[in-house]
């Protein structure tokens, strides 16, 4: 049966609590912080596991910081493939003022990860992909890895005859769009970016879509739309998924939430149109609940069955 593989360049441990009123120049005596394994890849790892499944959570990690995010993921008994790297796996830190209900998010850049590090990550994914993998690669780069770092993973997928899902940002994403892509989960910023537009509207969405397709080797695009849910493109197929209004909490992990989704109806053989309905379930649960909770399945469930049940006009 086919496996997935997650895969994390830039994990980190994020780190949430409160502190009641913000000010400069004073203590701010915050709450018991509370701990959670985070980064791209690993929050899709979790959603699988959240949603019944299974996957090999591949991911850089070093110092403290690195054996306590091993540590977290072994509680919530997720299988893992650790690269080890020479810098201290970074923490990142959200305060909730419950004064004003605002939470402020401080993301760290990440230690650079050296060549021989990334070049050992590339040796270990072709060791484990086996053909009909689904390899899936989350989150930015970190420093020191070159923006063609996907390219190169993306060959090694080829070479396994794994399928490549991609979901990546800034010139990571625009060097990665020109190599072999099973799926590629971009955002409308991330789809602008890459047909050269600073804003796209509901008018030219489907054509730059179908544009985009017919100029990549990518067979599955999903443009995600936020609150809009998402669009489903490949060659013959466009079709559009709109999320369910729900009491939005965090859009935190919506979209690893959403490529969860998305890869286990790959691996229970749904309809692609299926797929991206489940996608746009699992995003939108990850809504419902604070930080960075991602998506329960119950919640999950309960939405595909009114996505499925919504008919067009
Ligand atoms: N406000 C919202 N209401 C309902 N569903 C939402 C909302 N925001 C996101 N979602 C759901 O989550 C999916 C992914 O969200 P979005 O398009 O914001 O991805 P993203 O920009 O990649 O997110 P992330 O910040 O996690 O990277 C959407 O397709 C939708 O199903
Ligand atoms: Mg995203």
């Amino acid at each position: 049966m086919a496996r997935i593989i997650t895969l994390t360049v830039n994990p980190a441990i994020d780190k949430s609590t409160t502190v009641d009123g913000i000010a400069a120049d004073t203590k701010l005596r915050c709450t018991q912080p509370t701990f959670d394994a985070g980064g791209g890849g690993i929050n899709v790892s979790r959603a699988i596991h959240k949603l019944g499944g299974s996957s090999l959570c591949s991911y850089f990690a070093g110092g403290p910081a690195g054996e306590f995010l091993k540590k977290l993921l072994d509680e919530q008994h997720i299988e893992q493939s650790v690269i080890p790297i020479e810098g201290w796996t970074r923490e990142n830190l959200a305060v909730t003022d419950t004064s004003t209900n605002q939470q402020y998010r401080f993301g760290m850049p990440g230690p650079a990860v050296k060549e021989v590090e990334w070049q050992n990550a590339l040796q270990q994914l072709e060791l484990q992909l086996q053909k009909g993998d689904y390899l899936v690669a989350s989150g930015k780069l970190p420093p020191n890895v070159p923006d063609d770092f996907y390219v190169k993973v993306s060959r090694v997928a080829e070479k396994k005859e794994a399928l490549f899902i991609l979901d990546t940002s800034g010139e990571a994403l625009m060097k990665a769009a020109k190599s072999k892509i099973y799926m590629l989960k971009p955002n409308l910023a991330e789809l602008g970016a890459l047909c050269g537009t600073t804003s796209i509207t509901d008018l030219d969405l489907k054509s730059l879509a179908t544009q985009f397709l017919k100029n990549h080797d990518c067979q599955i695009l999903v443009v995600s739309l936020g609150p809009k849910g998402a669009l489903l493109a490949t060659s013959t197929k466009m079709v559009h998924v709109p999320a369910p209004v729900v009491h939005q909490k965090s859009t935190i992990g919506a979209g690893d939430s959403m490529v969860a989704g998305m890869v286990m109806s790959l691996i229970w053989d749904r309809s692609l149109a299926d797929m991206v309905r489940y996608g746009v379930a699992c995003g939108t649960a990850a809504t419902m609940h604070h930080g960075t909770q991602l998506c329960i399945k119950k919640d999950a469930d309960k939405l595909y069955d009114w996505i499925k049940d919504q008919k067009p006009i």
